[in-house]
């Protein structure tokens, strides 16, 4: 009896006991309460639980990769405070399961050609421009990674998440995750879908959804592949996107679990998890590469810019995408990949780099993937030190493809390059441009401070010392309300007058959290009083004051609403029909190509804005990763600091 008494306190006393972890918990288990509608009957997180919902995805019961990557760093921290880290490993099988494409998915790898990697085709700068002319002319280089991809796994297959997919098969493509192409709007989804193709000016509300499996069974006659291409045939087809971003947070938070399941003795429940978070990374480094493999460095003109040779054609930075696809059936008989020569600081994540590269259960098997992790870490804090403005915050990034054709760059960029590649103040998109949401800081500085926690890094710990400043003095509190910075503007190029002035504030909770986060590793690992000080009453005055019963949340105004009614560019003459029967002609407006958003129960809130009257329309949303994110700053404080 003595002897139970005594193991049960031992017991209790393992179990994290504080104020912190406890709001962790307490988060946790709204966002599983079924009644609060985060997750599909699947098993699957959705981007939003509200269903009107336009941002990156166009629907709220869309999901992206960003939002499973989440998952498992919830379920990861879920392990570290209650020592079952059984979620986390399903968790990662719900990911691969629903947003990495099985070999039926991507049935025709086996006839890529990695010295031919693909056929270019210029990136153009308005939607109007497209379709862009393939031209087999252009030379492109070798993937210097197939090879040694293949000798590690047996296969030719990519292990890469796709970034977006139609998980209510609400455009009712059918492209069933596992189980063929275009089964229609009777399937019972999750189905992947595709957006952007056409540029830096089509936002959202200027694209043409599409299917990533295309048998013309919709679309116009050649499906939707000649809104984007322009070719002299076309053939059935699949394609997929990734967003390196995503996969780095997912092998990130493994990271974290091997490290926590360790601390716990629970290290072998995870190990096979942790070997497909490795083997995610291994082909992660497709990302680290330029487009189409050509040579890294004053790469201007695509006909001069040379084929890249080896590893030349590698940034070794998190780009915007990698993607990769294939005809359908052997009747063809072709695959493509392509990397991305655009990297955004926003994207970078050293935590993950480093974790590939040192993390004995994080080895990928590629041949080179250590090396080029090591090299990448290296990178990417040399590329957060050049895009430092004096203020501290980090400006946008750099390309190794001006306006994505190798175009010549304006004059005022051709000194103080990265290592040969362009300044970029908005790389990919300017609709909003891409570095003014000040989430991008809050969420890679995240990252570089927890790899500073872990590695102590003098690098690391001299950025962070002038950007922690900056937002410490940008964060406002009055009464139970804080105010973070929002939207910022940037003037200068690196190294001549680079910098950062804050055009709005406001109080989301998803950015607060990851700020709150970013301030807790630094002051934990730097012993710094006001960055811990500033993280603890961002936790709390967010906790006490912005609870709604699904979550933590705030209104938000949405003047982009307006934008139902926009215009979206297709070519005259050009006509198809959605699964719906909605049609796609050049009088096609958002809406129009999306009727089924009239059907949304908050519809009515949107209508009578779009029309000219009525006030802003406000929403309390309640998106996955924001809702995660509450629940892992308030969950590492808590394991930091132990309050
Ligand atoms: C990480 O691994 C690289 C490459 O193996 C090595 O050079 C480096 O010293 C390691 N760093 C740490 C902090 O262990
Ligand atoms: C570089 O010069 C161009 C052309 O004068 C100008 O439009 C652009 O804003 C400048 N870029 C930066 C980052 O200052």
């Amino acid at each position: 009896m003595k002897s139970l008494i005594i193991l049960f306190i031992g017991c209790v006393a393992h179990i994290q006991a504080g104020v912190y972890t406890d709001r962790f918990l307490s988060q946790y288990k709204k966002i599983h309460d079924s009644g609060n509608g985060y997750f599909s009957k699947e098993g699957i997180p959705y981007h939003s639980v509200e269903t009107l919902m336009v941002e990156a995805p166009d629907h709220g019961h869309e999901t992206t990769s960003e939002a499973y990557s989440y998952y498992v760093w919830l379920e990861a921290m879920y392990g570290a405070i209650n020592g079952d880290f059984s979620s986390f490993n399903r968790a990662w099988d719900i990911l691969e399961k629903y947003t990495i494409p099985t070999h039926e998915d991507q049935s025709s790898n086996d006839n890529y050609n990695p010295s031919s990697p693909a056929t270019f085709a210029e990136e153009k700068d308005t939607p109007q421009d497209y379709p862009s002319k393939i031209d087999s002319g252009v030379s492109v280089g070798e993937d210097p990674i197939y090879q040694e991809l293949v000798s590690a796994y047996g296969n030719s297959d990519i292990y890469g998440m796709h970034w977006l997919t139609d998980v209510d098969n609400v455009y009712g493509f059918g492209d069933t995750p596992g189980g063929g192409c275009e089964n229609g709007p009777s399937a019972n989804g999750p189905s992947y879908i595709n957006t952007f193709q056409r540029g830096p000016e089509e936002s959202v509300w200027r694209t043409v959804p599409q299917p990533t499996c295309d048998s013309f069974k919709y679309g116009g006659s050649n499906g939707f592949l000649d809104l984007f291409i322009d070719d002299s045939e076309y053939a059935h087809q699949w394609k997929f996107t990734n967003a390196p971003d995503a996969d780095a947070r997912a092998i990130q938070a493994a990271y974290w679990a091997s490290k926590w399941a360790d601390q716990k003795g629970q290290l072998g429940s995870i190990t096979n998890t942790l070997s497909k978070a490795a083997k995610m990374g291994d082909y992660l480094r497709y990302s680290l590469f330029d487009k189409y493999f050509k040579k890294i460095g004053n790469c201007v003109g695509a006909s001069q810019c040379a084929a890249g040779k080896g590893k030349e054609s590698a940034h070794y930075l998190l780009s915007w995408y990698y993607a990769w696809g294939g005809s359908m059936g052997a009747q063809y008989g072709w695959a493509w990949r392509i990397g991305d020569g655009a990297a955004h600081f926003g994207y970078q994540n050293p935590l993950a780099a480093y974790a590939l590269a040192n993390e004995s259960n994080l080895k990928p098997k590629g041949s080179t993937a250590v090396e080029d992790w090591k090299k990448s870490l290296d990178t990417q804090l040399e590329f957060y030190s050049y895009l430092q403005t004096p203020e501290g915050a980090f400006a946008g990034g750099a390309t190794n493809s001006w306006k994505g054709r190798y175009a010549t760059p304006d004059s005022n960029l051709t000194s103080n390059t990265f290592h040969g590649m362009f300044y970029d103040w908005e790389p990919v998109y300017h609709d909003p441009p891409s570095n003014n949401w000040y989430g991008m800081q809050a969420w890679s500085v995240d990252r570089l401070a927890q790899y500073y926690y872990v590695t102590g890094d003098s690098k690391a710990k001299t950025l962070l010392d002038k950007w922690i400043p900056w937002v410490v003095n940008n964060i406002k509190f009055s009464g139970n309300k804080f105010q973070i910075p929002s939207n910022l503007a940037w003037s200068g190029t690196p190294g001549n007058n680079l910098h950062v002035s804050i055009s709005s504030y406001n109080d989301d909770v998803g950015t607060a959290s990851s700020t709150a986060r970013a301030l807790a590793y630094y002051a934990a690992k730097a012993n710094d009083n006001s960055a811990k000080t500033a993280a603890k009453q961002l936790l709390d005055v967010m906790w006490e004051n912005y609870q709604t019963s699904k979550g933590v949340s705030v209104e938000e105004p949405r003047e982009d609403y307006r934008r139902f009614n926009e215009p979206v560019y297709v070519p005259s003459g050009w006509t198809g029909k959605y699964p719906n029967g909605d049609t796609i002609d050049s009088s096609s407006t958002f809406l129009s190509l999306r009727s089924w958003y009239k059907n949304d129960p908050e519809f009515h809130k949107v209508e009578a804005y779009m029309n000219g009257g009525g006030a802003v329309p406000t929403f309390t949303y309640h998106r996955f990763w924001a809702q995660a994110d509450v629940a892992l700053a308030q969950g590492a404080y808590g394991l930091l600091f132990n309050e």
